[in-house]
């Protein structure tokens, strides 16, 4: 199946109730694990790339390498660019075939970061790209990107929803308490946030930093509204291990793609549990 623009997407999953997890992968192999796990569960998938791998790779190849791991398969599947924050990236992605890209520019002032999200959509709906815009400061650490912790700035809903019908972005991530990488502290969300934005709005909703939240949180946030999980850490983490325990266990083995599958392996299975949790599974 051709690969579809995300809003349609998560305006299905708002209207259904459910979550459609965003995953970032690092690679070819990555992109076929979302892939194979999406069709596994029959789950819509969002394949999600950050400025590392666009500077990896480039936007053109990365739409290309996505394409042809999408061809074969018979569930929803998108193209997102994760955290743009350089508007020469994103017109490339735009023009490249990203079916939506991130415009991340919260570490500018509200009204700035207005103009500049606002600048983003014009030139992406003119080419039928669906944007998400980020108000507040989710912390921690995306590739490139830091945001100290103290300086999570939780987003009230009136910020959010001025926000949202000022720039006309498609899909808004407010700053509710989580955070990029692997939480050293217990996090303290504010879910409040997005169930008074899903109360008095249909706005499709972005929850970012979501390696360690426990499942039970997952849920809550999904039943509070969000429509888009992303999933960075976990992704880099299970790839990471898998190799490691691979190689540790086979120290003679030197068929490089027995390791390759055994990560694919480890990879897709962790995808499949989040698309479970998330309640994406069998809504393709
Ligand atoms: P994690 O790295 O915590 O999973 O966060 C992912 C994310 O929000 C990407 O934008």
């Amino acid at each position: 199946m051709p690969l579809v623009n995300t809003v349609e997407m998560l305006k299905a999953a708002r209207d259904g109730k459910y979550c459609v997890g965003a995953f970032n992968v690092v690679d070819y192999l990555s992109i076929e694990a979302v892939v194979k796990a999406a069709e596994n569960r029959q789950s819509p998938a969002i394949i999600q790339a950050s400025s590392g791998t666009i500077k990896r790779f480039g936007v053109k190849t990365l739409v290309e390498m996505t394409r042809t791991a999408a061809a074969k398969s018979t569930v929803p599947l998108s193209l997102h660019l994760d955290h743009g924050t350089d508007c020469k990236v994103l017109s490339e992605a735009i023009a490249a075939g990203f079916n939506s890209v991130m415009i991340d520019a919260s570490a500018h002032p509200f009204e700035k970061n207005i103009e500049i999200t606002a600048g983003v959509v014009r030139e992406a709906h003119a080419r039928g790209v669906s944007v998400e815009g980020e108000i507040g400061v989710v912390a921690g650490v995306e590739d490139d990107i830091v945001a100290a912790h103290d300086a999570s700035l939780y987003t009230t809903p009136e910020q959010a929803i001025e926000f949202k019908e000022k720039t006309g972005i498609d899909f808004l991530a407010a700053a509710i308490g989580t955070a990029h990488g692997v939480y050293k502290v217990e996090p303290k969300l504010n879910i409040d946030t997005l169930r008074q934005i899903r109360a008095q709005t249909d706005y499709l909703l972005v929850v970012h930093g979501g390696t360690g939240l426990a499942d039970c949180v997952v849920r809550e946030l999904v039943e509070a509204g969000a429509n888009k999980f992303n999933v960075s850490t976990m992704v880099k983490q299970v790839y990471n291990d898998a190799l490691f325990e691979y190689i540790s266990n086979n120290r003679e083995e030197y068929n490089i793609l027995k390791t390759l599958d055994y990560a694919f392996k480890s990879i897709t299975a962790m995808l499949e549990t989040y698309m479970v949790l998330l309640g994406s599974a069998g809504r393709a």
